[in-house]
């Protein structure tokens, strides 16, 4: 027992009330290095024992700002610095889309922070072992009694004056406790190649296990029909085409059902010739061409086709669909036009479908002779 080295000095009492009279007395006394231990826990023991609120708190701040600050960095550098992308319009550096990964990394940060620090340097893990592990002392606390130690190394720590103390606070049983040799000379047995061997072996049969599980014993087909289809994506280089696309043009000539391709493009002289309106004047036909020429025509040519134009001169005014030439036209010769634009009038096919342009021209003819009224029109 001599050659040990002393750890502290403890004392057991019988009943609650003691003890936090005890740890009173031993904060009062000044005593910064003890401890108390008690089978559950005794309500106003942190006061008594004029505990300091615990320092985790300021491991969480530590790494809980370092959190918040590295991920505002992170966003700054990646979006303002290294690659600035303009996103709807938005400054490069757009703090409020910081806020919930900002949020994030400093929950997360502080959470581990916190449970490494609490493991690894609160408690001293990976070492186990305390000197009060497996005394008399510690079996009676943790059963019904009530225990408080004093360590050697408390600044004002002499052996007779606790005792004294102790006795005077009327202690059941008073203890010296001494660190145990082999904890004193303890050294981290974590290179030791027994434990490394060790630990190899573990990580093979348990990897091994595995393995052999996972794909012999229990393994199944994955089901990715959904993934895994025989299809061109978009965008992807087609290996069956030389030309690496995958949608294929018709073949030259290919007319869609129900649609006859227009024959004259650029000819409109022979559109004119070979071309007869086939919807008749109807009240219908007017009606929708009336409505179409106001929709699309009329902003050139004005709603009556004297070339009236809406446009204030921000597109060349076109001539009157009234002059002698225009009314001499036959209906296809005004279906090229409209089907093919004449010069920097443009093209109206995809505006308008091959009825609708026929129901314009008709219109237009009526407009004509609305300028050019015969006497038999009224009666
Ligand atoms: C963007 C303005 C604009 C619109 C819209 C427009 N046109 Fe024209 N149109 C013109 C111009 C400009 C000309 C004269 C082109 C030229 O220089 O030969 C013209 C010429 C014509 C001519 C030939 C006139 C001639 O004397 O050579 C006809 C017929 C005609 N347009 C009909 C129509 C019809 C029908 C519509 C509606 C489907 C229409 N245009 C819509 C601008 C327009």
């Amino acid at each position: 027992m001599s050659d040990k080295i002393l750890y502290g000095c403890a004392a057991v009492f019988n009943t609650p009330d003691e003890i936090t009279h005890a740890a009173e007395k031993v904060a009062n006394a000044g005593y910064k290095k003890f401890d108390v231990h008690t089978p559950y826990p005794v309500h106003g023991m942190d006061d008594a024992m004029k505990l300091a609120p615990s320092k985790l708190g300021y491991v969480a701040l530590v790494f809980g700002l370092s959190g918040t600050l590295g991920a505002l960095f992170t966003l700054w550098w990646i979006s303002a610095v290294d690659y600035p992308i303009v996103i709807g319009g938005k400054p490069f550096f757009s703090f409020p889309a910081y806020i919930p990964v900002m949020f994030e990394l400093t929950v997360l940060s502080a959470a581990i922070a916190t449970v490494l620090a609490m493991l690894f340097i609160f408690f001293k893990l990976p070492n186990n072992s305390h000197p009060l592990h497996g005394t008399e002392y510690m079996k009676k606390v943790s059963s019904d009694k009530y225990g408080i130690s004093i360590q050697a190394d408390d600044p004002q720590f002499d052996k007779e004056k606790i005792k004294e103390l102790f006795e005077t606070l009327n202690a059941a049983k008073i203890y010296l406790i001494h660190w145990d040799n082999d904890e004193l000379n303890h050294k981290h047995k974590i290179l030791e190649p027994k434990f490394l061997a060790f630990l190899f072996v573990v990580a093979l049969i348990s990897s091994g296990t595995a393995y052999f599980t996972l794909n012999k014993l229990m393994f199944m087909v994955p089901f990715n029909w959904m993934m895994d289809q025989p299809k061109q994506s978009a965008q992807q280089k087609s290996l069956i085409f030389d030309d690496g696309f995958g949608m294929r043009n018709p073949v030259p000539g290919t007319v869609a059902r129900g649609y006859l391709p227009y024959q004259f493009k650029g000819q409109p002289d022979l559109a004119g010739e070979k071309l007869v309106n086939p919807v008749p004047i109807s009240n219908e036909s007017l009606k929708l061409g009336g409505q179409k020429f106001d929709i699309y025509c009329s902003p050139c040519h004005g709603y009556h086709g004297d070339g009236a134009s809406r446009l204030r001169g921000q597109f060349p005014n076109p001539p009157s669909l009234h002059s002698d030439k225009v009314r001499k036209w036959s209906d296809g010769r005004i279906f090229a036009v409209i089907t093919d634009g004449q010069n920097i009038m443009p093209s109206y096919s995809t505006q308008l479908s091959v009825e609708e342009r026929w129901a314009v021209i008709n219109y237009v003819r009526a407009l004509q002779r609305a300028l050019n009224a015969k006497e038999s029109d009224l009666q």
